[in-house]
């Protein structure tokens, strides 16, 4: 259908617009805000459910000027929605795994819930997939494919634990479950996921060095989902990562207690790769690697309300490892509280990728002994062999970090080292103060970068 003219949504979005464009530019005139800007109208062509916020990001800043407080806790709101999860709509198919032979006692119930899933999938009605409170169902990896014939909600009430035999992920290590190719599809509940981690944590290469480095399993990933809505779970113990979205679109994640020990390995806590149009909201995160990681193909990613740590912090990468390609544009990260944990917020990239991260935003965040706060690191290498230096680089450029308030657990609260061969570009540093954890005086380092500051920014580069 083509739209009509004049397109009266268009009218209005520009009515919205116009006001915080002038009020953007006035007050960020100094880093290029072409590209912040332009894209508000693709996205909101593609997803007019998703706020254009990069153009209201001023006018967000004046109500936080007011409200915004000096520490942030979330977990109280999180923990009562989580009690208080909502039943199912009557309309709806309702699927309760019991029914199709799931006994939670302890034995596998892989199948009951893959029959499940096959009744509701192929429902000409919407359906609810229920997983009764107070039981632990146990599973070995499942897939649940799509497409399906209807609308579907995953209502986890009870726990879902996986299997901590190994032998039974030898067909693919990577996953657990699986949620793929679903569309208008929920997974809600106020139940638990547990990946039953500890089994792969003490066989990881970082835990025991006479283990072989081998991938452990990702606890939930959503691969090629569109409009989903993840809400009101607790995730705890991943075998690895917690919770993928992979090539996904049109995604909320709201209300999501993510918890595991600070010492497991790579247990990051929402992992978005290639998955454009995803907002974070709400969600308390500490386990032990990056709380949330954003890498190659993700564009327009709002994370607000995170509580984070311990942990890596909120990462965006790695980008451009084995000299890779890798485009990040768009991200907006607001409201959070990052304490005990190694990053802030951080961007890595290793030398000789290519492609973008670009027109990102950190702003009104609180960092509590926090190792490396606010870094740029061009120089990644996680590996054992020393990283050679490289002629290439992901291009860093139009970062913001504003009203970025706390204390770092080292000297460098600030550190931008990025590539000699593809300089920072557009980096803006407007109200920040971190002081350090101990006595002492902070510092700021920063290698190859182009910085434009605004009120007070404290440390400040040598
Ligand atoms: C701050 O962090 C450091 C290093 O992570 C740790 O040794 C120290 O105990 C922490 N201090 C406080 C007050 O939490
Ligand atoms: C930074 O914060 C410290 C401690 O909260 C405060 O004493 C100091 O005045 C602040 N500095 C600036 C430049 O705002």
């Amino acid at each position: 259908m083509y739209p009509q003219y004049p397109p009266r949504h268009l009218l209005l979005i520009l009515l919205i617009i116009l006001p915080s464009f002038i009020s953007c530019f006035s007050t960020y005139q100094e880093i290029p805000t072409a590209n912040i800007l332009d894209h508000t109208h693709s996205y909101s062509d593609s997803s007019r459910s998703y706020h254009p916020y990069f153009s209201t990001i001023d006018r967000k800043d004046n109500d936080f000027k007011h409200t915004f407080p000096s520490s942030i806790n979330y977990e109280s709101t999180v923990l009562t929605r989580l009690n208080g999860a909502n039943a199912p709509a009557s309309s709806a198919k309702v699927v309760n795994v019991d029914d199709f032979g799931a006994k939670a006692d302890g034995t596998d119930d892989s199948q009951a819930f893959k029959k499940a899933w096959e009744e509701a999938c192929s429902s000409k009605r919407s359906a609810v997939i229920v997983i009764p409170k107070n039981k632990i169902y146990y599973l070995k990896p499942v897939t649940f494919s799509g497409p399906c014939e209807s609308d579907l909600v995953f209502m986890v009430f009870g726990t879902i634990k996986a299997s901590a035999t190994i032998s039974d992920y030898e067909k693919d290590r990577m996953h657990w479950l699986v949620f793929q190719n679903v569309q208008n599809f929920r997974v809600k509940g106020g139940g638990t996921i547990d990946g039953s981690g500890k089994i792969w944590w003490e066989k990881s290469c970082k835990i025991d060095q006479s283990q072989p480095c081998q991938h452990a399993p990702t606890a939930v990933t959503f691969l090629e989902c569109k409009s989903l809505i993840v809400a009101n779970l607790r995730f705890k113990n991943a075998q690895q990562m917690h919770l993928t979205f992979q090539d996904c679109v049109n995604v909320r994640a709201l209300n999501l207690m993510v918890i595991a020990p600070a010492t497991s390995p790579n247990t990051d806590g929402i992992h978005v790769t290639g998955t454009q149009n995803i907002r974070i909201r709400k969600c308390v995160i500490r386990t032990g690697d990056d709380c949330i990681s954003i890498v190659s193909g993700s564009k327009n990613i709002e994370a607000s309300d995170i509580t984070c740590g311990p942990g890596h912090g909120i990462s965006i990468g790695s980008l451009g490892a084995d000299n890779s390609g890798a485009e990040v544009s768009n991200v907006f990260v607001n409201r959070a509280t990052i304490s005990g944990t190694s990053n802030g917020v951080r961007i890595k990239t290793w030398q000789g990728g290519s492609g973008y991260a670009r027109n990102i935003v950190f702003q009104n965040v609180v960092m509590r002994n926090v190792t490396n706060p606010i870094i740029i690191d061009q120089n990644y290498c996680d590996q054992d062999n020393p990283c050679k230096e490289q002629t290439s680089a992901v291009q860093i450029s139009n970062v913001r970090y504003k009203n970025i308030k706390g204390t770092s657990a080292s000297d460098v609260a600030v550190k931008f080292d990025c590539s000699k061969a593809v300089p920072c570009q557009g980096i803006l540093l407007q109200d920040i103060n971190i002081s350090l954890q101990e006595k002492g005086k902070p510092e700021a380092s920063c290698a190859n970068v182009k910085l434009t500051r605004r009120d007070e920014v404290f440390p400040q580069c040598s």
